[in-house]
């Protein structure tokens, strides 16, 4: 195992640990972590969705696509790990933060949101953090504005078979209508692609409309024979 590899390792060890010690807290188990943990505050620990040192895994060399600009940056005062992307793009997790750099506005290019304000979208945040390495969502910001401009996320769903194996899916990508064409959703398919294989998933899959699944196909996913997508919708 690499040294990098080992540190996402620690990493990922660390973030069970504090996911843990939140669930004990809401379960009543523990009333006062912070004088057991030296002070440390849950929700300051990290704003990340998930940890960003997963991007320095990440190999450009299998990427389906060319990127101009495709660099790691390293935080001086964290172990941050965000993708510069040049033209002031940032590629990183989703923030706890982010409600007011316009991200449900972005989801609102996607589908309908319904009435969301920032105390329900920090609520719902926390709730996905709390799922411990199950929700990856993916953006990319534009710095010079604050807004997040483009979001695809990665759920990881881990199960008995397989020999207790994960797979992954693709859910709500979607890119700002002043952003498109700049190639930010195959960028965001190549990462998360590799997230997916890092984390250890057998398959991952994505449902979409016909016009769109040329798109996927340019990136492995296709439509398997016997196999059909059904719904039943509830509003
Ligand atoms: C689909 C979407 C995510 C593409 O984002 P983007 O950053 O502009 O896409 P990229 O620049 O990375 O790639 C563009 C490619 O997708 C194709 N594409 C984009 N939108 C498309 C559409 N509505 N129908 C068909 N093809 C489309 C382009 O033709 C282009 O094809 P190319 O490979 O021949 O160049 C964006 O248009 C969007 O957010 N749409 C609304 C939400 C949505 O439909 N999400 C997908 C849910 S499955």
């Amino acid at each position: 195992m690499s040294v990098s590899e080992q540190n996402i390792q620690i990493e990922l060890i660390k973030e069970k640990a504090i996911a843990n010690a939140q669930d004990l807290i809401n379960n009543n188990h523990i009333t006062d972590l912070e004088s057991k943990t030296n002070g440390l505050s849950l929700h300051e620990e990290s704003s990340y969705l998930f940890d960003p040192a997963i991007f320095s895994m990440i190999k450009t060399s299998e990427f389906k696509f060319q990127y101009d600009k495709f660099e790691l940056m390293k935080s001086s005062h964290s172990q941050e790990n965000l993708v510069d992307l040049g033209d002031d793009l940032v590629l990183r997790p989703l923030k706890r933060d982010d409600f007011g750099r316009s991200y449900m506005n972005l989801l609102s290019h996607l589908t309908e949101i319904g009435d969301v304000n920032q105390q329900d979208y920090e609520k719902r945040f926390d709730q996905m953090k709390q799922a411990d390495n199950t929700y990856f969502i993916c953006v990319v910001e534009d710095v010079k504005n604050q807004k997040v401009v483009a979001s695809l996320t990665l759920v990881y769903e881990q199960k008995f078979i397989r020999h207790t194996g994960s797979r992954g899916r693709f859910e709500d990508m979607v890119v700002d209508v002043d952003y498109r064409g700049k190639k930010l959703s195959k960028l965001l398919l190549d990462v998360l692609i590799q997230v997916s294989q890092i984390l250890g998933c057998y398959k991952i899959s994505l449902e979409c409309k016909d016009p769109l699944r040329k798109h996927y196909e340019q990136f492995g996913f296709c439509l398997e024979q016997g196999q059909n997508y059904l719904c039943r919708r509830f509003i």
